[in-house]
């Protein structure tokens, strides 16, 4: 790849991770982001890791003008679209707020990617897509619905994507259905800096190690799993950024179909108290926890059946469980205070 991509929400947790991937895999990036729940000082980070976009830019993706002035400047191979709000419980409470960044934006970046002539690009989908599974592990055959107004939000963002493919087949499109990223860069360099009290497993262990928090509210252990926790499909961020530079190589490929619907997960199972143990055993820091009732609307168990990433995307975990850890780690204890921590 010659030709830039555009990375939009490249200063957040995967998108910043992915930049560094592509960076160093010799692609030319810009990075676009309204930093509503990342920090510009992400762009240093970057820096110390030998990576400069070729260009950042503060703004919106719902933003036409801005989006036809960037496109104006660069002859874009094609866009990782990563630029969305994230927290389920959230959409909950504010779900216009959600469908409009999350939809309208996606909307307005493709409708600028068509005026632009640039017809590439990898969408960030979830597992959640899966609602509650009836089987694990999943397939990207498995039936699609949403339980909360996030999980919508990426359920239309790809009908809207299968929509426009099939209405145009120039278009080569990666749907990426992440199960549950987790870690951060080897460095401490990046890493995931959630806002006030973090809803995800990792980040809250992390800060009840660091001291940050008492206790670690486990969400339920009366689960049909083998230690009555919730079981999920956790991968390394730095193999889910790489999972983004095999998609763009495959839509690059003639004898790939272009449109790819694939899971990045590592198909293995891990519980809430297994990570618990593995995080303590790996970092030699005890996690104060403690069983409470579920947490509303979790599932038993989700992971991945990652078997279609593999023959379409050549593409597989490579990093396992305490390296996941070790890494969460290194992260927040060199970051207490996120990217305001003076390095
Ligand atoms: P993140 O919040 O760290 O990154 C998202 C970035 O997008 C942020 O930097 C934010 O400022 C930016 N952004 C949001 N709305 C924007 C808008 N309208 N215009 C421009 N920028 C905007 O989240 P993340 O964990 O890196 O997730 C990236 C993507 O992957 C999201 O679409 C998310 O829904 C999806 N995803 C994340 C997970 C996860 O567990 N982290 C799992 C599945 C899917
Ligand atoms: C969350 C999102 C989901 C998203 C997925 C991947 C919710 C409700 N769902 O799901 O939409 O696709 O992340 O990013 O936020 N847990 C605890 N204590 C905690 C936090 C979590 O016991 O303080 C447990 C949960 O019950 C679950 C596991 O840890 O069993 C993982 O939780 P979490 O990190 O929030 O991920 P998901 O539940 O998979």
């Amino acid at each position: 790849m010659t030709q830039p991509i555009l990375i939009t929400g490249g200063t957040g947790f995967i998108g910043s991770h992915t930049a560094l991937v592509l960076a160093q895999a010799g692609v030319p990036i810009v990075i676009l982001d309204n930093l509503c729940n990342s920090s510009p000082k992400v762009l240093d980070r970057l820096a110390r890791l030998g990576v400069t976009p070729l260009e950042f830019v503060q703004a919106d993706i719902r933003d036409a003008q801005a989006l036809d002035d960037l496109f104006a400047r660069h002859a874009f191979e094609g866009v990782v679209h990563f630029a969305g709000l994230k927290a389920v419980g959230e959409s909950v409470a504010q779900p216009l707020r959600y469908l409009d960044n999350n939809v309208s934006g996606t909307l307005s970046l493709l409708q600028a990617m068509e005026r632009a002539q640039v017809r590439r690009v990898v969408f960030s989908s979830s597992a959640t897509v899966y609602g509650d599974p009836a089987v694990v592990p999943i397939a990207e055959s498995a039936p699609l619905t949403a339980t909360n107004p996030y999980g919508r939000s990426k359920l239309m963002c790809e009908d809207a994507l299968r929509e426009l493919h099939s209405a145009d087949p120039r278009w080569r499109i990666a749907i990426l259905r992440y199960f549950n990223p987790v870690g951060a860069h080897e460095s401490g360099l990046l890493g995931e800096a959630p806002n006030g009290i973090p809803n995800n497993l990792m980040p809250y262990i992390t800060q009840v190690a660091l001291g940050q928090r008492d206790a670690l509210q486990i969400f339920g252990n009366d689960y049909a799993t083998p230690d009555g926790t919730g079981v999920r499909d956790y991968l390394h961020v730095m193999d889910l950024a790489q999972g983004h530079l095999a998609a763009l190589k495959a839509l690059g490929a003639s004898d790939t179909p272009q449109l790819l619907t694939v899971n990045l997960g590592t198909g293995q199972g891990v519980s809430v108290q297994q990570m618990v143990d593995t995080f303590a055993h790996v970092n030699g820091v005890p996690i104060a926890h403690r069983v409470v009732a579920r947490r509303p609307g979790d599932v038993a168990q989700c992971l991945a059946d990652p078997s279609l990433a593999k023959a379409l995307l050549n593409w597989q975990t490579e990093l396992g469980l305490e390296r996941m850890c070790a890494d969460a780690w290194r992260w927040q204890s060199m970051n207490p205070q996120g990217f305001d921590t003076p390095l």
